[in-house]
């Protein structure tokens, strides 16, 4: 399991992240879902420890019982990353090197994490075939900048599932890619995933991806959780005034005629421009005097948590 409990990030002075409690068990695919500067990045790369060294983590984290920050460099790279928890980002030419073939890096990760791994070629291409590569012997000998972008990305799938692990993270994996492609991504991840009953933290700006691949949600906004529960609950219902303003952007695809998309008037506020009270409070039409004093505890609301003051009703 994952376990984030009361996580803080700060920087200097600043708080990136504050009071993050979220869960992931195995098999289970859950999502966080904010807009762009909300800390989604920054609270996944904490699970790895993969934080600049300037931001300061407060809180705990474990991954199957171990505690993150107490154990040592060497540990984490051999037994944590890519063997219990890969990640998968937005941009996969930064984490592909470009000067060495993609069988070739493959590989290198199977390499350091399994003792004596035999016919390590043969698991690679298997790799990219499960990652539905087309050619895989030849795109084996491929450079990063020869494959276009999906094809990256299902490389960096293939790298992410290489060892088995038990958690993917997917931060905003199919953000630079166009629609078609996306949806492809989305299925192999969700079918690779199912198959091996990896559990998966999901990470996306776009409520509608989120309801597509994930059984349950955390809202983050500027730092802070605001609501979570089971996907389908919170987007039937949601309980929080920007996770309702999240959901009415989702373009409705059915019915007819041309109709504008509502868009969340205002933005995230920057970590060193945060107001007071609860940070949504500018942005938010149910907000009163006790909003912009007061950051509010999370509440529960039946089998629902909600960060609010005034949660909407249904
Ligand atoms: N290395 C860093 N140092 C200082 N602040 C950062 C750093 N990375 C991100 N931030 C700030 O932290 C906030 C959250 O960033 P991030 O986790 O990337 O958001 P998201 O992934 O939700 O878009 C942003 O305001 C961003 O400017
Ligand atoms: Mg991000």
């Amino acid at each position: 399991m994952i376990e984030i409990k009361n996580l803080s990030i700060t920087y200097g002075e600043h708080t990136i992240v504050d009071d993050v409690t979220l869960t992931v068990k195995k098999g289970e695919k859950v999502g966080i879902v904010g807009e762009s500067g909300s800390g989604k990045s920054i609270t996944a790369l904490s699970v790895v420890k993969l934080l600049p060294e300037h931001l300061k983590v407060n809180g705990t984290v474990k991954v199957n019982g171990r505690n993150i920050y107490a154990v040592s460099e060497k540990e984490l790279n051999k037994k944590i990353r890519w063997k219990t928890v890969s990640v998968i980002f937005q941009d996969p030419s930064s984490a592909l090197n470009p000067l060495l073939k993609i069988g070739v890096q493959i590989e290198e990760a199977i390499v350091y994490h399994e003792s004596r791994p035999s016919s390590v070629r043969e698991k690679t291409i298997s790799l990219l075939k499960k990652a539905a590569i087309a050619d895989a012997e030849i795109k084996y000998n491929s450079y990063p900048h020869q494959l276009s972008g999906g094809l990256k990305q299902r490389v960096m799938i293939a790298m992410a599932i290489a060892c088995n692990p038990d958690f993917i993270i997917a931060d905003e994996p199919t953000t630079a890619l166009d629609k078609k492609t996306e949806k492809e991504i989305l299925n192999l991840l969700n079918d690779l995933v199912n198959r091996q009953n990896t559990g998966l933290l999901f990470i996306s700006h776009d409520f509608e991806i989120i309801s597509e691949i994930t059984d349950r949600v955390y809202v983050m906004y500027a730092g802070y959780i605001m609501e979570s529960g089971k996907t389908a609950d919170v987007l039937k219902n949601p309980l929080h005034p920007y996770t309702k303003g999240l959901i009415a952007c989702i373009p409705k695809v059915k019915g007819t005629g041309k109709r504008k998309l509502p868009v969340l008037p205002g933005h995230v506020p920057d970590i060193k421009s945060r107001p007071s009270g609860c940070p949504f409070h500018p942005r938010c039409e149910r907000a009163d005097n006790i909003c912009r004093k007061k950051l509010p505890e999370i509440t529960n609301i039946n089998d629902r948590e909600v960060r609010c003051f005034f949660p909407v009703q249904s």
